[in-house]
């Protein structure tokens, strides 16, 4: 509100609603001037991007833009490429004008598409569907759509770096729930940290950036505390694809509330196309609808042409291979770094060899090999992220490096 003069008394409760304080104002002549100090980047920065940052990421992409040929292990996206009959179908769809805004909801033969593989795995009788801009889109429509201010999300840490920015963003209340040494989603300790505010539990498996995927008894237990608690239980599923021990498992089997966002970014190396999906209550989706409708409006629509086609691709290959890829970088590091296997996604999550993990990552920067900090995902800097998404000769270099820094 700075810089604007605002009417007593009704202004007021609406102000602390969105985070401000008493402190935030004096009372003049029956109006209320706002005297928080403006942000020192700029006075027109609104509060609520100040309770977070992305300095820290940014700090390793710059140390690594200083280098010439590095051994890149930090990426969070498949080397492969995108497959030719999805380009052809995105090609086709540009080609034939299908260019303009698609309904909110996504086109219908997507949605139609997504919705008859939804309705296979889970016969809820109140599940709907909508294409979202990504992943990050659906994740940061559920948050708009249900956390208020002051309600706390609950969720493990190390965790995805955007869920405590966008908690925050809707002036929510954060919650990690540590999971160290070994990543597991323990839910008596999801249990032990519902408080009266606690409104959403957030689960990611298989997870970034550990890789550790939930058992289905571990599912099924966090899936009855939020149901029987009465909150809302929300799936990050977009690794699910990349599951290499047995069979993946989602909440939503156990919990017909369960709001589950997916996408193809991952699973078919489109992250730059921006599709995603949601499905959950249709209370929850209509709400979630409203929100997209006056933001991101729809995802691309030649993106969503070639989707449909994704959902034709078969991936085995690439999975078996990144599989392979996983037990290479396991198989050629557990002998010298702790490591908590990974059963799926494509990273992994060791123990620094010395006590810091950001100063361990700097000393491997420094020598050329590009991995990320662990203190990007957790509160705690003891552990460093690889990423073994890349191709097996950069895989042999980082681990023979690695090796060498023991
Ligand atoms: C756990 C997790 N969720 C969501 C996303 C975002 O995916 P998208 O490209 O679909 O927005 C990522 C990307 O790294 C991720 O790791």
């Amino acid at each position: 509100m700075p810089g604007v003069l605002v009417r007593m008394p009704d202004m007021l409760n609406r102000c602390y609603n969105f985070g401000f304080t008493q402190s935030s104002f004096t009372q003049r002549d029956g109006f209320l001037k706002p005297t928080r100090a403006r942000n020192p980047m700029h006075p027109w920065i609104a509060d609520r991007t100040n309770a977070f940052d992305s300095s820290g990421i940014r700090k390793v992409f710059d140390l690594a833009a200083k280098l010439k040929d590095p051994i890149n292990l930090s990426i969070g996206q498949p080397d492969f490429d995108v497959p030719d009959e999805i380009k052809s179908a995105t090609i086709e769809a540009i080609q034939s004008g299908k260019n303009a805004y698609s309904p909110t909801q996504g086109i219908g033969p997507l949605r139609e598409a997504i919705a008859s593989e939804v309705k296979e795995l889970y016969s809820h009788a109140d599940r709907d569907v909508f294409v979202s801009s990504g992943t990050s889109g659906g994740l940061m429509l559920a948050m708009l759509a249900m956390i208020n201010p002051g309600d706390e999300v609950i969720y493990l840490d190390p965790y995805f770096v955007m869920y405590p920015a966008l908690v925050k963003m809707c002036g929510g209340v954060p919650v990690p729930v540590d999971s160290y040494p070994d990543f597991r989603l323990d839910p008596a300790k999801i249990e032990a940290a519902i408080t009266s505010k606690t409104k959403m539990i957030l689960v990611n498996s298989p997870a970034n950036p550990t890789g550790v995927t939930a058992t289905e008894d571990e599912l099924k237990a966090v899936a009855k505390i939020a149901a029987d608690r009465n909150i809302a239980l929300v799936s990050d599923e977009i690794y699910s694809r990349f599951f290499y021990d047995g069979k993946f498992s989602s909440p939503a089997a156990f919990n017909e509330q369960t709001i589950v966002i997916d996408g193809f970014s991952k699973s078919h190396a489109m992250t730059g196309w921006r599709v995603g999906y949601v499905h959950g209550p249709s209370a929850i989706i209509n709400t979630m609808l409203k929100i997209q409708q006056y933001s991101f409006v729809c995802s691309p629509q030649p993106a969503q042409w070639g989707a449909l086609r994704a959902m034709e691709v078969n991936l085995d290959g690439h999975i078996a291979d990144y599989a392979r890829k996983r037990d290479l970088i396991v198989d050629g590091l557990s002998d010298k770094f702790e490591i908590a296997k990974p059963g799926g996604a494509f990273y992994v999550f060791p123990k620094s060899p010395i006590a810091s993990g950001a100063k361990f990552v700097e000393k491997a920067i420094e020598k050329g090999l590009l991995i990320i900090p662990g203190n990007i995902f957790s509160h705690r800097d003891t552990h460093f992220r690889i990423s073994f998404a890349a191709p097996d000769e950069t895989l042999h270099r980082g681990i023979e490096l690695l090796r060498k820094m023991v």
